[in-house]
């Protein structure tokens, strides 16, 4: 699924839209640019789970949590077994939390089949291509 937005607005509508149609367990993966969107995107599902929203960047921290979401930001690992000692796996595999991982090309091959793919490309200062794959 394609979708274009056009501010921070639109990307909050498709994020609601998406936190209707995840569940438990679920493992999220955001691709794409600096500056892309993907902490704006995260900022704003967690928001539309429902949840508390104080979403910031955990490039420094790698990974952060609110409520049962996991946030991690892999852009500083260099290897997957950095990811392992952050404990990435128990993240993923926990069946009671969503996990969205930033910068995730590291970790791809420990990913569920099922996990979400979305893929966030700079079109100009207000507008993304947000590409949606294996939503169920
Ligand atoms: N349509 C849009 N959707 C999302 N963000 C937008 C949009 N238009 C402008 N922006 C701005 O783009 C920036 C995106 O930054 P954000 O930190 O979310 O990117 P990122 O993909 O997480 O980058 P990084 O790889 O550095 O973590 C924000 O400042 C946001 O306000
Ligand atoms: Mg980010």
């Amino acid at each position: 699924m394609e979708n274009i937005t056009k501010s921070t607005g639109e990307t909050k509508k498709l994020a609601f839209e998406i936190a209707k149609r995840i569940k438990n367990g679920d493992v999220i993966a955001l691709y794409g640019d600096l500056g892309g969107g993907k902490t704006t995107f995260t900022r704003y599902l967690v928001e539309g789970l429902g949840l508390e929203n104080r979403v910031q960047s955990p490039t420094f921290v790698v990974a952060r949590k609110y409520g049962y979401v996991n946030h991690v930001d892999l852009y500083r690992l260099t290897s997957k077994e950095e990811a392992k000692d952050i404990g990435i796996e128990e993240m993923i595999s926990d069946e009671e939390s969503i996990t969205v991982i930033e910068w995730p090309e590291i970790i791809e091959d420990l990913f569920p089949r099922k996990a979400v793919k979305i893929y966030f490309e700079y079109i100009d200062e207000n507008t993304r291509k947000i590409t949606i794959k294996n939503l169920h």
